[in-house]
């Protein structure tokens, strides 16, 4: 194994990482390493996956309740705790996604990578198109990347970042409410009205958003789990450890 740590190559792509022309069979068998992911990166996508799946299950239940139990309502308290564990869960989001901006100024270039998309480098547009090939079975080999490959990055940003966004302030908007008119996060967030067409409309597209998210994991899943098993590369891994593995 090759620590690279030092220089990681500048460029996204890693084709010159490629160890299958190195001629002896101990170079032949050894593995280039990197360090892309930053503790901050990752503890901050397990804290995330974490709020993300008690929200999506809780925000089920907010919009579609189950029957009603027999007896004092405030005897089970279950909508209470439902709705408990949503906010609890929404701020805790909130925070976190504050602090990954923060990350995004002060951590490594990889730690930028979810909330750019350099469109204007022709290499950049090159390995989308060498992606694309490759997730339609036209391409042999899988393309190598050092951070997230090009077509991750906009599924990443399309699916989860915007969505993301517009989860937090809509929630946030929905949350104002029950503190009431005059409260300090009613007046931030009362520009929502501009857009939607009364809190009825802000409820359903904050509900329609869970489900774009929900596509967007499913997504998220099949190809972090296909690429980790037959790409050259390390995925699922390398989110938990940090290093990427060139095989
Ligand atoms: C609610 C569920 C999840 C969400 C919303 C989510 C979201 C994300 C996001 C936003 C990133 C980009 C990280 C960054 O650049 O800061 C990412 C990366 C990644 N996630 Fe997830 N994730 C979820 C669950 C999972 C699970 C269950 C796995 C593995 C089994 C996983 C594997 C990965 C891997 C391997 C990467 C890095 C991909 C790469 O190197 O290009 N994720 N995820
Ligand atoms: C990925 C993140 C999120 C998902 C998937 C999600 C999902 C949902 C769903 C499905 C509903 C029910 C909407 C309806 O049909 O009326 C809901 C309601 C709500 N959500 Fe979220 N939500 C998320 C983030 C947030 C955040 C960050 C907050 C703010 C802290 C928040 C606050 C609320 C509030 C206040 C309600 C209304 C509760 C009620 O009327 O009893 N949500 N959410």
């Amino acid at each position: 194994m090759t620590d690279t740590t030092q220089s990681p190559t500048p460029s996204t792509s890693a084709q010159s990482l490629d160890v299958f022309s190195s001629s002896t069979k101990e170079e032949q068998q050894s593995q280039i390493a990197i360090y892309v992911y930053q503790s901050p990166i990752r503890a901050w996508h397990w804290l995330n996956m974490f709020c993300i799946i008690v929200l999506c299950i809780s925000g089920y239940f907010i919009g579609s309740p189950p029957p009603t139990l027999s007896g004092e309502a405030s005897d089970h308290y279950l909508m209470g705790y439902t709705r408990f564990a949503h906010f609890a869960a929404g701020q805790i989001m909130v925070y976190l996604f504050l602090g990954r901006i923060f990350f995004a100024f002060t951590g490594n270039k990889y730690a930028r990578e979810l909330f750019l998309l350099p469109v204007h480098s022709q290499e950049w547009r090159n390995g989308f198109l060498e992606q694309i090939k490759w997730y339609c079975f036209a391409n042999n080999q899988a393309p190598q990347f050092v951070g997230h490959n090009p077509v991750a990055q906009c599924i990443m940003f399309f699916g989860f970042v915007l969505p993301a966004i517009f989860m937090i302030v809509s929630g946030l908007a929905l949350y104002a409410e029950g503190l009431g008119m005059g409260h300090w996060l009613y007046n931030v967030t009362d520009f929502m009205l501009l857009f939607f067409d009364g809190t009825m409309a802000i409820h359903t597209y904050h509900h329609l958003g869970m489900w774009v998210i929900i596509c967007f994991i499913m997504l998220h899943l099949y190809a972090a789990f296909r690429e980790e098993l037959v790409s050259r590369q390390s995925m699922i891994s390398t989110m938990i450890s940090g290093w990427r593995m060139f095989k």
